[in-house]
C-alpha cells in the first residue's frame, strides 16, 4: 500500500516482523528439544510438537518429561542448592544480573520466538513480556543483594518445584525463576506445554551466564510431568500458576509433605465504570483488559459493570471500539488482537459463549475481516448479563467481555464481590473519593484505579479466595522463597490426647463447673448435648468440656461472619481492647496459672501466665503498626500496599503450652482485623476456655472469638471444608496437618501447618516473629495513576 491510499482509506499496510533469526535457532536444535538438566541439554525418549497458533505449523518437538527425568533433574538441584545458598547474596546477583542483561541483549529474539510459540502479538511481547522479564531479573538482583539484612533469620526453602501456563511462558519463567533464585533455591521448572520454546532459550542463556549446573532445571512435558514435580518429595516448595482446577488438585497432592505451596490462579476480574468516569479513558482501558493478549490472562478484566446511567453510551463506545480492532498475525506490528493459543482452547471459548447466549446474554461481535485459517477468535461481547448467570461466573480465557449493569457504589461493589475469585478489580471514576473508597472493600489482591494491566517486579501480584494464595514480586513475593531458621531445628510434637483414663473416676472437689462453648459472645451448650472429661497429669478428671460437632462449628463460624465490622474497627481501638484483655488477665493470673498447673505437671504456670500477658501487650502494641507501603513502581502514580484481614480464621491451638499457644494465635487474628472459630488444645483445654469471662469484660465484640472444644482434628476439618473461612491455622500432629491441607482445597483457603512439630511458644520468633502477622493479613496492591 502506497502513503497515499493508506492515507485515503486510513487502513494499516502489513508490517510484519522478520521470524528469520527464530527460525534459524529452532534449526541450529533441529527442532528437536529435550530437557535442560544439571547444566546441559538432555535427549529423550518421547516428544510432543509444539505448533505456531496463528498458521498450524510445527515449530518443534519437545520432551516429554517421564519420572526418571524428573527425579534427574531434582537430583541435580538437590546436589547444587547448598552451595548456590553458602555463595551469598550478592554473589547470587551478579547472577541474576547478568541473566536481566542476556535477555536484554537477546529481547528481540525472544520475543519473536514467544509470539511464534504462544500467537500473541509481537507488539506485546516485544512491548511488555520481555521488558517485564529483564525488569523482574533486575530487581530480584537487588533483593539477593541485600538478602541478608533485609530477611534475617531466614534461609532457602530448598528445591523449588515450579510449574507454569502458557499465557505469558518467559514473563511466568522469570516471576517464578529470580525470586527462587535470589533467595538461595534451585529450581526444577516445567514450562506448559505449548509454549516451551522461550524457555529452553533461556537454558542457554544460562549457560552463558555461567550459571552454576544444578541451580536451574527445566523439565518439560504435560499435566503428568508437572505431577511428577510438584509431588516429588526432594521438592520443598512448590509454585503455580494455572488452573483453579489444577490448584486445587495441587493443594490435595502435596497435603501433608511439608511442602510450601503458593498458587496463582484463575480470575473473573471486573472492570467497574461509575458515571462520573472519563469514558473514552475507561472504554481504552477496556480493550487492554480484555483484549490484551487475546483475554487469555488470569487477571483481565472480563466482567464490565457499569453504572446503568452510563450503560447505553459505554456500550456504543465499546462496539465502535471494537468495530476498529485488527485482528490477525501475530508478527504484524500493526495487529491488536493475535491468535488464541490452541484449538482445544478456542472450542472452549466457543462453547462458553454459546451457552451464555442459550442463557440469555446478547452476543455482539463486530464485523471485520478475520484472517484465514490459524487459530483465531473475534473480540466478542455479551451483554445483558446476570450476576448468576455461569458466563458471568466462571472463567471464558478468552477475547470475551461479559456486562452487566449497576446503580449504586454498593450494589458495585456488592455485584463485584460475588464471584469465588478476587484476583483483580479496576475501577474508573474522576472521583477520587468515590475510587478510593471502593478500592479497599473490593476482595481482590490488585485494584487498578483508572487504569489497568499494571505490573512491576516491585509490587506484589496475587490473589484472594480462590484465586489463589502467596504474591509474586515485591518483598512479599521473597517470602514466599524463604523460611524462619529455627524451622530447621523444631522438634516432632508428643501425642498429649490424654483421653484414656479412668472415666468412672469421680469428678474431684476441686472441679467447679462444666466448660460450655463460647459462640458469638455467649457460652452455649454443645448441639449434640454431650461433654467430654478432661484429665490431669496423674489421670485425675479435672474437668468437663463441651463436645462440639459440626453444627456447633457451623454457628462458630456464622457468628464469626457476622462480627465482620471487626476489620472496620480502627487499629487504635483493636489495641485498646487486647491491652484491656491483657489486663483482666493480669488480675486473675493466680486462676490462671493454678488451672494450668490441674491439666498439667507443667512448673513454669505462672510464667506461661505472664508470658501470655506479654504477648497480648505484643499484639495490642502491633496492632497500629503494620504499616503498607508505597512501592517504588514505574509509572506516574503510587502503588499502595495494603495489608489487609483475611476475614474469618479457623485456629487449631497446640498442646504444648495450652494458655500461651492458644493467646499466641489469636491475638494477631484479631489485632489485625480477623475473627476467629478456635479449637483449643484438645488435652488441656481448660485455661483457654477460662478466657470467657476475661473476654467478656474486655469489650472484645460478640463474635470475634469463638471457642469450640471437642475432637479437634474433626471439628479442624470442619473449618477446613467451611466456604465461609478464610484461613485455617493448623498447630497439632502430622496427620491433622495433613487434613488440614487437604481438606483446605475446596475454596482454596490459605492454611499454616505445623507438620506435627512443635515450637517454642515462649520464644519471641517462634512464638511471635513475622510469620505470624504476614499469616494473618494479605497484601492488596492499589495503583494509582495521576497527573492531569
Ligand atoms: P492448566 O492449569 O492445566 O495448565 C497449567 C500448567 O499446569 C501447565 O504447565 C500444565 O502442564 C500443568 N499441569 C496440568 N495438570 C497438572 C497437574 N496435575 N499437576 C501439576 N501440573 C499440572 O491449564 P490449561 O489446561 O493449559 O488451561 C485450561 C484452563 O485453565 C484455561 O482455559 C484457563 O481457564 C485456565 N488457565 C488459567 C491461567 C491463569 O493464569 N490463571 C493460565 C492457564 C490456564
Ligand atoms: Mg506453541
Amino acid at each position: 500500500m502506497d502513503i497515499m491510499t493508506a492515507f485515503k482509506t486510513m487502513e494499516y499496510g502489513p508490517a510484519p516482523e522478520s521470524d528469520a533469526e527464530a527460525q534459524a535457532w529452532l534449526d541450529t536444535h533441529n527442532r528437536s528439544f529435550g530437557h535442560f538438566i544439571d547444566g546441559a541439554f538432555t535427549a529423550t525418549e518421547t516428544q510432543f510438537e509444539t505448533r505456531n497458533p496463528a498458521n498450524g505449523t510445527l515449530l518443534a518437538k519437545v520432551g516429554s518429561g517421564s519420572a526418571a527425568d524428573v527425579d534427574a533433574a531434582v537430583a541435580a538441584a538437590r546436589t547444587a542448592q547448598p552451595n548456590w545458598e553458602k555463595l551469598g547474596g550478592p554473589a547470587r546477583a551478579r547472577f541474576l544480573y547478568a541473566l536481566a542483561r542476556l535477555v536484554q541483549k537477546n529481547s528481540r529474539l525472544l520475543a519473536v520466538l514467544e509470539t511464534l510459540d504462544n500467537g500473541k502479538p509481537i507488539r506485546e511481547s516485544r512491548d511488555i513480556d520481555i521488558p517485564l522479564v529483564a525488569r523482574h531479573f533486575y530487581h530480584h538482583a537487588g533483593w539477593a543483594q541485600l538478602l541478608e539484612t533485609e530477611f534475617p533469620g531466614h534461609k532457602a526453602q530448598g528445591v523449588a518445584g515450579q510449574v507454569i501456563p502458557w499465557n505469558f511462558p518467559l514473563l511466568m519463567l522469570s516471576w517464578k525463576l529470580a525470586p527462587a533464585l535470589a533467595a538461595g533455591n534451585t529450581v526444577v521448572l516445567k514450562p506448559a506445554e505449548y509454549t516451551p520454546l522461550t524457555a529452553m532459550l533461556f537454558a542457554e542463556l544460562c549457560m552463558q551466564a555461567g550459571l552454576p549446573k544444578g541451580v536451574v532445571n527445566i523439565v518439560n512435558g504435560q499435566g503428568e510431568t508437572g505431577a511428577l514435580i510438584s509431588g516429588h518429595p526432594g521438592v520443598n516448595k512448590v509454585a503455580f500458576t494455572g488452573s483453579t482446577e489444577v490448584g486445587r488438585v495441587i493443594r490435595r497432592q502435596t497435603a501433608g509433605q511439608g511442602k510450601k505451596l503458593t498458587l496463582e490462579l484463575g480470575g473473573k476480574s471486573p472492570f467497574i465504570v461509575f458515571d462520573d468516569a472519563d469514558l473514552d479513558g475507561a472504554v481504552e482501558g477496556l480493550v487492554d483488559a480484555i483484549w490484551f493478549n487475546q483475554g487469555q490472562v488470569c487477571c483481565a478484566g472480563s466482567r464490565l459493570l457499569v453504572q446503568e446511567s452510563v450503560a447505553d453510551i459505554v456500550l456504543a463506545k465499546i462496539k465502535a471500539r471494537m468495530g476498529k480492532l485488527r485482528v490477525g498475525s501475530p508478527l504484524d506490528k500493526s495487529i491488536d488482537i493475535g491468535a488464541i493459543i490452541d484449538p482445544v482452547q478456542r472450542n472452549q471459548i466457543a462453547d462458553r459463549v454459546a451457552a451464555g447466549v442459550a442463557e440469555g446474554a446478547i452476543l455482539f461481535q463486530p464485523d471485520i475481516a478475520m484472517p484465514e485459517g490459524g487459530c483465531f477468535y473475534p473480540p466478542t461481547l455479551l451483554s445483558g448479563t446476570e450476576p448468576a448467570m455461569t458466563v458471568a461466573q466462571e472463567e471464558i480465557f478468552g477475547p470475551v467481555l461479559v456486562s452487566m449493569t449497576f446503580r449504586t457504589p454498593a450494589e458495585a461493589v456488592q455485584i463485584a464481590n460475588n464471584s469465588r475469585y478476587g484476583l483483580a478489580a479496576s475501577v474508573w471514576s474522576e472521583n477520587i473519593n468515590l475510587a478510593l473508597d471502593i478500592a479497599p472493600k473490593l476482595k481482590a489482591g490488585i485494584v487498578w484505579v483508572n487504569g489497568t494491566n499494571m505490573f512491576d517486579a516491585a509490587a506484589g501480584f496475587g490473589g484472594y479466595r480462590e484465586s489463589g494464595y502467596g504474591r509474586e514480586g515485591g518483598r512479599e513475593g521473597m517470602f514466599e522463597y524463604l523460611k524462619p531458621t529455627y524451622l530447621d531445628s523444631l522438634k516432632p510434637v508428643k501425642l498429649m490426647l490424654n483421653n484414656d483414663h479412668d472415666t468412672k473416676n469421680a469428678l474431684s472437689e476441686t472441679v467447679d463447673r462444666t466448660r460450655k462453648l463460647y459462640i458469638g459472645g455467649k457460652q452455649t451448650r454443645p448441639d449434640g448435648g454431650y461433654d467430654r472429661p478432661v484429665f490431669g497429669p496423674k489421670g485425675a478428671l479435672v474437668g468437663q468440656v463441651g463436645e462440639g460437632n459440626r453444627k456447633d462449628i457451623r454457628n462458630a463460624v456464622e457468628a464469626a461472619a457476622n462480627a465482620s465490622s471487626w476489620a472496620g474497627v480502627s487499629a487504635h481501638n483493636r489495641a485498646q481492647v487486647l491491652y484491656y484483655i491483657a489486663e483482666n488477665l493480669s488480675q486473675r493470673a493466680d486462676s490462671f496459672a493454678s488451672v494450668l498447673k490441674s491439666m498439667t505437671s507443667a512448673r513454669n504456670a505462672e510464667a506461661e501466665v505472664e508470658a501470655s500477658i506479654d504477648r497480648l501487650f505484643h499484639w495490642a502494641a502491633w496492632a497500629d503498626k503494620l504499616d503498607g507501603a508505597v512501592h517504588n513502581v514505574p509509572i506516574r502514580g503510587v502503588a499502595l500496599a495494603m495489608n489487609e484481614p483475611m476475614g474469618t480464621i479457623g485456629i487449631a491451638a497446640p498442646d504444648e503450652a495450652p494458655l500461651l499457644g492458644f493467646i499466641a494465635l489469636i491475638a494477631p487474628a484479631i489485632a489485625f482485623g480477623n475473627r476467629v472459630v478456635a479449637l483449643p488444645s484438645q488435652a488441656h483445654p481448660l485455661a483457654a476456655l477460662d478466657l470467657y469471662q476475661v473476654l467478656e469484660t474486655s469489650d472484645l465484640p460478640a463474635g470475634v472469638v469463638n471457642i469450640v472444644t471437642g475432637d479437634r482434628n474433626a471439628l479442624a476439618k470442619t473449618l477446613a471444608e467451611h466456604a465461609n473461612v478464610d484461613a485455617l491455622w493448623f498447630f497439632g500432629d502430622a496427620e491433622g496437618s495433613k487434613m488440614a491441607e487437604a481438606s483446605s482445597a475446596g475454596n482454596l483457603k490459605r492454611t499454616w501447618v505445623s507438620d506435627g512439630m512443635a515450637r517454642d511458644w515462649f520464644d519471641a520468633d517462634q512464638g511471635a516473629g513475622g510469620d505470624f502477622r504476614r499469616q494473618a493479613t494479605q497484601v492488596k496492591n492499589i495503583w494509582v495513576p495521576y497527573g492531569e
